[in-house]
């Protein structure tokens, strides 16, 4: 059975007739995108031939000719119209959208850290459709974006906690606000930090918004 994570980013693919799901690693989440008949091809690439190889041996035989398995840095010259780029550092995944010669339709995104600065990159040439906080063991950013032309503007808490989770917040949101609140409020109880006492303002910031949305 899938993890809530990767049930997730799978729930957010669009149907599509190429999937590219880079930094495959396990292949989960393209083989379960062409079990539900989501994908009609699939690219799994990785930078590391051993986790490709898991993938291949993860692919059921029934499946084999709707998917192929490239070793390489990124997507380069892989034309897909979606890829899956997930469980990697955010600076990977902005290095891995500025690095393809063509840029997928539609992303879906799970940065594990620098989520704002894939947030400001994105919207650069996308247009960032969900962007959810999810706790699957631990917190975790899920993005969709498509290709627009329309350059959306996302103000500093959207651009820090993401554009859904302020217009439309979920429990796991508010748990990891909370969460966020007595990390900071301990550090700052331990040392004086200005960079701490920043990011606790912007929380104590998207709590109140919140707040004021349920009154
Ligand atoms: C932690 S795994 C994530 C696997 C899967 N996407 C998931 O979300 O569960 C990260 C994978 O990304 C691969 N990877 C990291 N940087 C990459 C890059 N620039 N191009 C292709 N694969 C990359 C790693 O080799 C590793 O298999």
């Amino acid at each position: 059975m899938l993890s809530k994570r990767l049930n997730k980013l799978v729930d957010c693919l669009p149907h599509c007739s190429t999937l590219a799901d880079v930094g495959c690693d396990h292949g989960y989440v393209g083989i379960q995108a062409l079990e539900r008949g989501v994908a009609r091809q699939v690219i799994f690439v990785d930078i590391s031939q051993e986790c490709l190889n898991k993938a291949a041996e993860n692919c059921p035989a029934a499946f084999k000719s709707n998917a192929s398995f490239v070793c390489r840095n990124g997507l380069g010259n892989i034309r897909a119209d979606t890829a899956a780029i997930c469980g990697m550092g955010g600076l990977e995944i902005i290095s891995i959208l500025d690095g393809a010669d063509t840029l997928p339709k539609t992303v879906v995104l799970q940065p594990m850290r620098n989520v704002s600065e894939v947030r400001a990159r994105l919207i650069e040439d996308y247009k960032i459709t969900l962007d959810e906080k999810i706790y699957d063991g631990k917190f975790y950013d899920v993005i969709v974006a498509d290709l627009s032309n329309e350059r959306q503007s996302l103000t500093e808490l959207e651009l820090q906690f993401g554009l859904s989770n302020i217009s439309c917040p979920t429990q796991d949101f508010v748990d990891y606000l909370l969460w966020e609140q007595t990390k900071l409020t301990n550090i700052l109880n331990a040392c004086s930090s200005q960079e701490v006492r920043s990011k606790l303002v912007l929380v104590e910031q998207a709590l109140e918004i919140i707040r004021r949305k349920q009154l």
